[in-house]
C-alpha cells in the first residue's frame, strides 16, 4: 500500500521507511527537515534502492498540507512528526500541546477529507506515568504523564479512541514505545539529536566518540539492582518492524487500539556503559551527580498483546543495539551535518 510517513527523515522514522519499502510499500514522506535531514532520503534510497517520494511540508500549514496530502492519496499514515523533548517541554509547554495537537489536529482534518482511515500513531511509555508498577500493560490503568511532552500524548490517544468511537471505519493503531536506541546495520541512519543529547545512549554515543567528555549519571541511589536508573531499551528497527506489523494488522482491525513496542527487559545506566565500551572499545567516563527530576526507578514493557496480536516481537538485544548505534555514530561522528 502507499504510506505517508509524517516525520519519515527523523530517527524512528527514517527507520520505518526502510522497513516499509522492504516489506514492498510505497512511501511519501511528509517533513518540514525543522528537525531532520534532507541527506535521509540519500541514505534510504542507499539500503533500499528506493528514494521514497517527498512532501516538503509543515503540517500546521494546513492548506500546503491538505494540497500534499491529496496530491499523494495515500492509503495509510504513519504519525511521527511532532516535537519530543521532554526537559523541552517542561519549558515551555505551549509550545508542545499547540505544536503537537495542532499537527495532529491538521493530519486528521485532511485523512477525514480525502477518505484516509487508517492511521499509526506515534505514542510513548511516558503515557504510563508513575500510575502502575511495571512491567506495563496497556489496559493497566489510567493514562497520565508527568510533563506536556508525555501530556500530548495522553491527549492525542484519548481524542484519536473518542474519533475512533463517534465515527466508525477507523483503523487506528497507538504504538507506546519505550526506549528506542541503536541504528540500521549499515551505519548509513541513526540517531542524530540537535545539540547536547538528552537521552542517555545518543549521549554515550558521543561520548565514545570523542564529542563530549563524559557521562553524567543520574543518580545511583535508586532501588535497583545497582542504583542506576533502568528502561527498556529496544532496536530501532526491531520498533519499525513492529508499525509494519501494526499497519498490517489495522487491515483487519476496527476502532483504535494500543500496544506496547518494548522488549519486557530492563537495563540500566551502568550496564548500558559496560555494553557500549565493549561495543566501541572505548571507555566511557562517567561521574555520578544527582537524580534528574521526573526520571522514574524502572520503566519496562509487558509485551504480551504485540505478540499475541501483532504476531511481533523484538528480537535484537543490548549488544546488538550498542554494535550498531557504535557502528553509525563512527561512520558520522557529527550526524548528518558530516
Ligand atoms: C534513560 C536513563 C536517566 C541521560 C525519554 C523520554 C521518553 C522517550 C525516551 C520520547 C534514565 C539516565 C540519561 C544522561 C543518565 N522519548 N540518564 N544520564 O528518560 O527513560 O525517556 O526518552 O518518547 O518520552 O522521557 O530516557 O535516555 O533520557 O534516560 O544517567 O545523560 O538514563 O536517568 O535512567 P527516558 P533517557
Amino acid at each position: 500500500m502507499h504510506v505517508l510517513v509524517t516525520g519519515g527523515a527523523g530517527f524512528i522514522g527514517s527507520h520505518t521507511v526502510v522497513s516499509l519499502l522492504e516489506r514492498g510499500h510505497r512511501v511519501t514522506i511528509a517533513d518540514d527537515f525543522d528537525n531532520s535531514s534532507p541527506k535521509v532520503l540519500d541514505r534510504i534510497e542507499a539500503i533500499t534502492g528506493i528514494r521514497p517520494e517527498l512532501a516538503e511540508v509543515d503540517l500546521l500549514d494546513e492548506a500546503a498540507f491538505d494540497a500534499a496530502f491529496a496530491a499523494a492519496k495515500p492509503d495509510a499514515v504513519i504519525h511521527f512528526a511532532g516535537l519530543k523533548a521532554v526537559g523541552e517541554s517542561a519549558a515551555d509547554p505551549l509550545r508542545y500541546y499547540a505544536h503537537n495537537l495542532g499537527s495532529t489536529f491538521s493530519l486528521l482534518r485532511a485523512m477525514k477529507r480525502h477518505d484516509v482511515s487508517t492511521l499509526v500513531f506515534s505514542s510513548s511509555a511516558t503515557v504510563y506515568g508513575d500510575v502502575q508498577q511495571p512491567p506495563y500493560t496497556e489496559d493497566g490503568g489510567r493514562l497520565d504523564a508527568t510533563n506536556p511532552y508525555g501530556m500530548t500524548k495522553v491527549m492525542l490517544e484519548r481524542i484519536l479512541r473518542d474519533i475512533a468511537g463517534a465515527e466508525s471505519g477507523w483503523h487506528i493503531a497507538l504504538l507506546r514505545y519505550f526506549n528506542p536506541i541503536g541504528a540500521h546495520e549499515s551505519g548509513l541512519i541513526g540517531e542524530d539529536p540537535s545539540g547536547i543529547p538528552n537521552n542517555l545512549a545518543p549521549y554515550i554515543l558521543q561520548v565514545a566518540v570523542g564529542r563530549l567528555p563524559r557521562l553524567s549519571v543520574f543518580g545511583d541511589d535508586y532501588p535497583t539492582a545497582d542504583g542506576t536508573g533502568e528502561r527498556d531499551y529496544i532496536h530501532v528497527v526491531d520498533l519499525a518492524e513492529g508499525h509494519v506489523a501494526a499497519l498490517e494488522k489495522l487491515a483487519t482491525t476496527e476502532g483504535a487500539r494500543a500496544w506496547n513496542l518494548g522488549t519486557g527487559t530492563p537495563t540500566s545506566v551502568l550496564q548500558m556503559i559496560a555494553a557500549f565500551e565493549e561495543a566501541s572499545g572505548r571507555p566511557i567516563p562517567y561521574s555520578v551527580g544527582p537524580r534528574r527530576a521526573g526520571d522514574l526507578p524502572q520503566s519496562w514493557a509487558d509485551t504480551g498483546r504485540a505478540e499475541a496480536e501483532l504476531g511481533w516481537k523484538a528480537t535484537r538485544d543490548i549488544a546488538d543495539m550498542a554494535r550498531d548505534g557504535w557502528r553509525w555514530q563512527e561512520q558520522n561522528p557529527r550526524g548528518f551535518s558530516d
